[in-house]
């Protein structure tokens, strides 16, 4: 994209995979640094998110189709929008990082729905930005239940191992299909959160050099 000052970068990996405090640490160690930076997530917090939200806690039920179909539209005017989009962001210098991306889509959606149509109803906003980096957290699915299953009854937990182990193996794929034309880092994040954050900091680096 033209335009495009600050480094945009994408975090990725299954439900539990410790996104969230590693977005933090890398903001954190970004700012230290004097990178002037915001965090970001999908769904958004704008009226597509909100709609998608309803449908993630049940409120609102919808075909899978369907549900693919508003993130992509989630995913556009998380980038255009007038208000705070990320494109207009990336331009006055900002590094942008992004709590899920369109891997999100292509991993998770891709379980029900064929995954060409997945990428394909992406296509515009690939064509108007692609991640400097997308970091992927890796960890096991058996780790990735530990962490989010302590609530949960025993069906709950094996429906999630189920899902979540597809999903994994859909980000895989994902990523081997776009390999020639996206940047992606596959990052071991079975271990402790300062080591994690300290591999984070090593694949991300010589984007700021
Ligand atoms: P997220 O808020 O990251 O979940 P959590 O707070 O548990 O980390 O994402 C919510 C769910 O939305 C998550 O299960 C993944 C799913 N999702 C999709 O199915 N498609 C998408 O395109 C995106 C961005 C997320």
């Amino acid at each position: 994209m033209s335009g495009q000052k600050g480094k945009f970068l994408a975090f990725e990996g299954i439900d539990g995979s410790g996104k969230s405090t590693q977005i933090q640490a890398l903001l954190a160690h970004l700012a230290a640094q004097g990178v002037t930076c915001r965090g970001t997530r999908e769904p958004t917090d704008g009226p597509v998110g909100a709609l998608i939200r309803q449908i993630l806690t049940g409120r609102m039920t919808a075909d899978n189709r369907v549900i693919a179909g508003l993130f992509a539209a989630d995913r556009l005017d998380h980038l255009v929008n007038g208000t705070d989009g990320v494109l207009q962001m990336l331009e006055s210098g900002v590094t942008v990082v992004t709590d899920r991306y369109y891997f999100s889509s292509y991993a998770y959606h891709s379980v029900d729905v064929d995954m060409d149509w997945v990428i394909h109803s992406n296509r515009l906003s690939a064509e108007l930005l692609k991640p400097d980096l997308t970091i992927f957290l890796d960890i096991p699915v058996q780790t990735a239940l530990d962490r989010i299953g302590r609530n949960r009854s025993r069906t709950e937990l094996f429906e999630k191992e189920d899902r979540l182990t597809a999903v994994r193996g859909k980000y895989l794929e994902a990523f081997a299909r776009l390999k020639d034309t996206e940047a992606v880092a596959i990052v071991d994040a079975d271990a402790d959160a300062d080591t994690v954050a300290r591999r984070i900091r090593d694949a991300v680096s010589p984007l700021f050099s």
